[in-house]
């Protein structure tokens, strides 16, 4: 007996982005009345001038509402044009029920795949390579793909070396078919997990988030930028291909050490390297998608460029994939 199989697609591109940041900015003048900090330390060293933290009323669902639903409009389709959702999130607060079930009806659609993803800071690339092979394979059409994180309620207001660091936020990407392999916008991911680092980003006992910055930020400057090159490897194509780079926006200097691997790797001077952080602070699965739609909407991207996304976090959890912007 053979089983029949769902007709396949050439590939998947991206459709459509949205992003939603909650109203309240906390600048780094704000933290230093709460930590012994200062604006010019966090700046120099992590690069985040001010990031935005979530109204008790919003919370990883309602964020990822807001940000999926404008990634649908600006796809022009429909909740119902949908066959799956994904999100990608770490923050959730109990573990049940989750967060994909629950976003899917808010947006207008039930009855389709509703999954939650936790690969951290790597989420939305995790969640993209997935939803590109289920478009694929023709597991489905319509892939909501949605990182949204509430990252606040994880932090101890008194640790200096976290809560000056990370913030909330959602951003999301429609992601379907290409009609023919030319359109093909989605490449293959490159993922992978190093879970001998495991301890060192983890929730303590009293339900705080806490990391070892100087061992995290080693493994993210040395190992991340080749997980990127074999990601444009494994797309067919060079670093010089590259118009935008988008890593994970955990640190600034982070950015950085791999926009500099990828030009020294023949990339080009005047490759674009997102920074969002900022004014974003590091929003986790959420900063990948959202800092896409902030250079959008600032006008330094613009729809056929070939970008390069890199997420790493905890776990510790990596994933790399280059897509050519809607
Ligand atoms: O998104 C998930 C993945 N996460 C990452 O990729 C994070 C990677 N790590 C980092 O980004 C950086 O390690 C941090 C931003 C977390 C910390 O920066 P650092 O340059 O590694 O600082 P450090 O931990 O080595 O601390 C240097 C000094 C210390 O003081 P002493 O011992 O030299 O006197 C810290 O106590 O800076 C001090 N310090 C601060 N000073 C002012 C630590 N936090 C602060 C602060 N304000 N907020």
């Amino acid at each position: 007996m053979r089983l029949q199989l769902t007709p396949q697609a050439a590939g998947a591109r991206i459709l459509g982005l949205g992003s939603m940041q909650p109203d309240r900015v906390v600048t780094n003048h704000d933290l230093e009345k709460i930590v012994e900090t200062n604006d010019e330390w966090i700046q120099s060293r992590v690069g985040i001038v001010e990031r935005r933290f979530a109204a008790e009323k919003d919370s990883v669902v309602s964020m990822g509402v807001e940000a999926g639903s404008k990634a649908l409009a600006d796809a022009g389709l429909s909740p119902t044009d949908l066959d799956a959702v994904i999100v990608a999130t770490c923050t959730m607060l109990k573990p049940i029920p989750n967060a994909a079930a629950q976003t899917a009806d808010r947006i207008g659609v039930n009855g389709i795949g509703a999954m939650d993803l936790n690969t951290a800071c790597a989420g939305f690339c995790y969640g993209t390579g997935l939803a590109g092979d289920m478009i694929r394979s023709g597991t489905a059409k319509h892939v909501l793909v949605i990182g949204s994180e509430k990252l606040s309620d994880w932090l101890d207001m008194n640790d200096r070396s976290t809560c000056i660091i990370f913030a909330d936020g959602a951003g999301a990407a429609v992601v379907g078919p290409a009609a023919t392999e030319e359109e093909v916008g989605v490449g293959p991911v490159i993922w992978g997990a190093a879970g001998d680092l495991v301890s060192t980003i983890h929730i303590d006992e009293t339900d705080a988030l806490r990391q070892e910055g100087q061992a995290v930020f080693r493994w993210a400057t040395t190992k991340i930028a080749p997980v990127a090159l074999r990601a444009v490897e494994a797309a067919g194509l060079s670093p010089s291909d590259i118009d935008v780079l988008v890593p994970h926006q955990a640190n600034l200097r982070i950015v950085e050490a791999i926009a500099k691997r990828l030009r020294q790797s023949g990339g080009r001077d005047d490759l674009r390297v997102a920074d969002d952080i900022q004014y974003s602070g590091n929003t986790s699965s959420a900063s990948i998608p959202m800092a896409i739609d902030h250079m959008r909407g600032a006008g330094r991207v613009k729809s056929g460029d070939v970008a390069l996304l890199v997420g790493f976090g905890a776990g510790l959890s990596y994933a790399a994939q280059v897509v050519v912007l809607p």
